[in-house]
């Protein structure tokens, strides 16, 4: 392939990617859109390998109009630096865009109206392994009843993708009990980075830091 047919690929994925983020920020599909500060698309690279999700933005992902950047993304962005992913593995986003009032559980309705922009997003950034925190992304994902607790920490395997069920961070924090095991899903999940080959060893094979 030619250097100009690669740039030609590359401003296309941007376009894409940009006419995409458009069309989330002018989004009025559902009434989420009267009382939002902000759409909340992304954070990370736009090609990673790994695709986070969680449930939808709080008050700080609102004000700010990037996902996890409060106090449960504190948490997350302390397990991903401690297993050395670096902001170009992954991409983070929810199953809503618009902040739910109060913080509550979006409703079906509204997971359902943005569907088709989240489908779109993961059509462009064609991620390899899923991380899935929490009931709500777990639900919503994979349309199944089971509780977060019964299928965390085990690889499901789709359409030759892998699919990681755990803890919300926000579960974490308020019951710190459960870190080991989110731990111990974060561990499994890099081990699967290298094995695919998306991902280089960790340095000395350990995590740089015991998030505890
Ligand atoms: N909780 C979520 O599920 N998503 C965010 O972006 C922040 C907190």
């Amino acid at each position: 392939m030619s250097i100009s047919s690669e740039h030609n690929i590359e401003d296309q994925n941007g376009s894409r990617w940009r006419s995409f983020v458009n069309k989330c920020l002018t989004c009025k599909a559902c009434p989420l859109s009267m009382t939002r500060k902000h759409v909340v698309v992304w954070r990370g690279g736009i090609n990673a390998p790994l695709m986070i999700l969680g449930e939808g933005p709080g008050a700080e992902e609102d004000r700010l109009g990037k996902p996890f950047v409060g106090r449960s993304g504190k948490l997350l962005d302390l397990l991903l630096s401690s297993f050395e992913f670096g902001e170009e593995d992954f991409h983070i986003a929810n199953i809503v865009k618009c902040r739910p009032p109060g913080n509550r559980v979006p409703t079906p309705e509204e997971a359902g109206y943005c569907q088709p922009l989240l489908s779109e997003q993961l059509r462009l950034v064609r991620p390899k392994v899923y991380l899935l925190m929490g009931a709500t992304a777990y639900r919503y994902f994979t349309g199944d009843d089971n509780s977060i607790s019964r299928v965390r920490g085990r690889w499901i395997v789709s359409n030759n993708c892998y699919i990681l069920p755990t803890f919300h961070p926000a579960y974490i924090l308020r019951d710190p009990r459960r870190k080991t095991l989110m731990w111990q899903d974060f561990a499994i999940l890099r081990e699967k980075m290298e094995e695919l080959c998306l991902m280089p060893p960790l340095n000395n094979g350990t995590p740089l830091q015991k998030g505890d």
